[in-house]
Order: structure tokens, then sequence, then C-alpha cells
């Protein structure tokens, strides 16, 4: 298992729909197994393959909730197959976005169908926080920020925010 370099806003990879899974191999599980390590390093609740520069529709999730319940997965070419109809507000961020988070409107349950990286069948029926997390990481597989759900002035000062971060990281280092 390898920690792989998540790649930052800006990088053209995150904006390109990613391909779809056709080889279920073991080069696909380790893909996965380094999805794995490289988000519990980073300390994110979820990871999709482009973030690490590979345009493969791959996901890895992982949320503890408040109540101590935990679901986690790996899933291969998942879709969002209904969105339920009550929507959620809460603060999302992103870890090609380090630093900036902001409240995004989603469903808050959707059922999500792919396969495991075994290429078998998958389906998850998600509410709240792992709903949220699903939702943000297909986003990733379409070339979807969580930046694209803001309003165009949220957007703007939420990029302010971030730029300035960058240059004082870059000023410190
Ligand atoms: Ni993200």
């Amino acid at each position: 298992m390898a920690v792989r370099d998540i790649v930052l806003l800006g990088d053209p990879v995150l904006r390109e729909p990613a391909r779809e899974v056709e080889t279920f191999d073991e080069e696909l599980q380790t893909l996965v197994d380094d999805m794995f390590a490289t988000m519990v390093v980073a300390e994110g609740a979820g990871l999709a393959a482009p973030q690490v520069g590979v345009s493969l529709r791959v996901l890895v999730a992982d949320v503890r909730h408040s109540e101590g319940e935990h679901a986690r997965a790996a899933l291969v070419n998942p879709r969002v197959v209904e969105n339920g109809s009550e929507l959620d507000k809460e603060p999302e961020g992103c870890l090609s976005i380090p630093g900036v988070r902001e409240v995004v409107e989603r469903p808050w349950s959707v059922v999500v169908e792919g396969t495991d990286p075994a290429g078998e069948p998958v389906r998850i029926e998600a509410e709240g926080l792992w709903a949220r997390v699903l939702q943000h990481e297909i986003d990733h597989l379409n070339g979807v920020l969580f930046i694209d759900h803001l309003s165009p002035l949220k957007r703007r000062m939420l990029l302010k925010r971030y730029r300035k971060l960058r240059s004082e990281e870059d000023a410190g280092s």
C-alpha cells in the first residue's frame, strides 16, 4: 500500500469525466488500497480516483457517524440511481481544495449502485453524512467539484480565501 499525492484545484484531471472501469484486476485493487491509505493520511471522509491523478470511476469513503455508526465502501462505476426528496445543508470541504469549507445543499438521502473492486454488484441506501460523502465523490467522477454547487458570489469568495491561503503557504515554504 502506498500513499499517493493528492492533486489540487487547477489540475485538469479534476475536471475530466472519469473513464468507466472495465478490467477488475490486481491493478484496480492496488489503486483502491492506495486510495484508502491516502484518504486516512489526509484525514478525509472520501476520495475519488481523479484526486490521485487517475481518471477512472473509482471512489473510497469512510464515515464515522456521531452515534458510533461506521460506513465504509470502495465503489467502482458508482452512480446515483435515486435522489431523496428531502434536502440538507451542511458545510463541505475537499482534499483537493484544502483549507476552505462552505455549506452545500444536497439531497439528504440517495441510492447508489455500482460494483465492488471485484466486480460484484453493490447497492447502497445512504442517508445524512454518508449520502453527502457519496454524492461528493461521485461528483468528482463527473468532473464536478463542491464549489460548483455554490452561488457565483459564494464561489468567488471561497476561491479568494483559498488563493490567499495558498499564497501564504507558498510564502512560508
Ligand atoms: Ni472532494
